[in-house]
């Protein structure tokens, strides 16, 4: 039994941000902090803080701007940080609320009904709670039937959920399978640190797997698949359930992280990220292709992960040749930002629509973990 892409859904908040408003915040918070510390910093106990810059974020990350479920709070000095307001168990929590919009989205395309749904996985990098799963609860938002459940390999959530979907639809426990990834990655996104303030934004994205017996004519056929993980620190986030068993390092305060930032939520060493993991995700792409048979230029698009655009083109480089055409490798990071497992699905999403039968192309994601997925497809119909 063979599995396929039948569908992909996008939900996009309405409000974005540009570099500009950004760094005009961050700067406030500059002078404001500088000048609530300014006895500590000229007696040398504190460093003076300094200021962002937008034209270095665009050159540093390709970034320009990136949309967010909370656009007041994040840009207000005094705040800078999302508020969502807590909501009632009776209510839909927002990641089911996002992850249901883009749900709907993949299912509307192709007039599926979602009493045709086997199973669910909420595949992302923050769950909202420990339990009950968020995918659980977006089933009963869809009325769906069948089982669901939570995953999270940080930003290759979304592949590892493609591949998790295959094998339950090989392995017969469903044939219609729904990855669902809710991002709202400024939530872990920590806007006092000038280093990384500006890289993640929120979405939402839906992938429908399904059956060949199943599917539509017009369909992705998942023709390979490869997942890797290797361990490291350089991409950390120390939330989670047992902070508060270590009541001198509970929650943001406590214990810190590198430069004295916290580490309950996203640090990362920009610079080893980048040297370590464009290597892992060029080999994988060219082994991959080897094990298939499969010339790299044969790939007619490489959906890559939206972390950082310099990254995307070594990658791109390296697999495809120094003289790559641009249109082979999209871009979504530039109006998005990073939005984690989200990213390669957004740019799969909205880059596929010249694609003719037989043409062959590749979602792949790397991030924390480390991790990278590739989902090699090829259109039929
Ligand atoms: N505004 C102005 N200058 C800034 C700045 C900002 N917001 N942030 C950093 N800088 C400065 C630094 O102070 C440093 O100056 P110095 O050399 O005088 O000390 C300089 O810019 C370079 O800083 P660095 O952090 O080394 O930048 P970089 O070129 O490595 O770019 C990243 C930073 C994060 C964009 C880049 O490392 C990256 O994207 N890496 C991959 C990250 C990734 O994919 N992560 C996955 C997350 S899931």
């Amino acid at each position: 039994m063979k599995a396929v892409i039948s569908s992909t859904g996008l939900w996009t908040p309405e409000e974005s941000i540009t570099n500009e408003e950004l760094v005009e915040s961050f700067n406030a918070y500059v002078d404001i902090w500088n000048s609530k510390n300014s006895s500590s910093i000229s007696n040398g106990k504190k460093l003076e803080l300094t200021y962002s810059n937008a034209s270095f974020i665009e050159k540093a990350s390709g970034v320009k701007s990136r949309y967010t479920i909370s656009k007041k709070s994040i840009l207000d000095p005094n705040i800078m940080a999302p508020r969502i307001p807590k909501r009632k168990n009776s209510e839909p929590s927002i990641l089911a609320e996002i992850g249901f919009k883009a749900a709907q989205n993949a299912l509307a395309k192709i007039n599926r009904n979602p009493k045709d749904i086997d199973a669910i996985i909420c595949a992302c990098s923050n769950l909202q709670r420990g339990y009950p799963a968020v995918a659980v609860e977006i089933q009963n938002l869809l009325g769906a039937q069948g089982f669901a459940f939570d995953m999270n390999v940080a930003c290759s959530s979304a592949t590892f959920g493609i591949e998790t979907a295959r094998c339950l639809i090989s392995g017969g426990q469903a044939k219609t399978v729904l990855v669902i990834n809710p991002e709202i990655c400024t939530a872990h996104l920590n806007f006092k640190d000038r280093d990384a303030h500006f890289i993640f934004g929120d979405v939402a994205t839906a992938t429908l797997i399904e059956s060949d017996e199943v599917c539509e004519k017009e369909h992705w056929e998942i023709i390979s698949s490869k997942l890797i993980t290797e361990f490291s620190n350089n991409i950390r986030n120390n939330f989670g359930f047992l902070n508060h068993c270590a009541p001198e390092d509970d929650g943001m305060i406590g214990e810190r992280g590198k430069k004295g930032l916290t580490d309950k939520l996203f640090v990362q060493n920009g610079r080893s990220v980048f040297k370590e993991v464009v290597p892992i995700v060029a080999d994988m792409i060219i082994k991959e292709c080897d094990k298939n048979n499969l010339q790299p230029d044969n790939l007619k698009r490489l959906w890559l992960h939206q972390a950082n655009l310099s990254m995307n083109q070594l990658i791109a480089k390296k697999v495809l040749g120094k003289t790559y055409e641009k249109e082979k490798t999209p871009i979504v990071l530039d109006e998005y930002a990073n939005t984690s497992s989200a990213g390669s699905i957004i740019a799969f999403h909205k880059y596929n629509s010249d694609f003719k039968n037989g043409d062959i192309g590749l979602i792949c994601s790397f991030g924390a973990g480390y991790s990278a997925g590739a989902i090699f497809v090829r259109k039929n119909g």
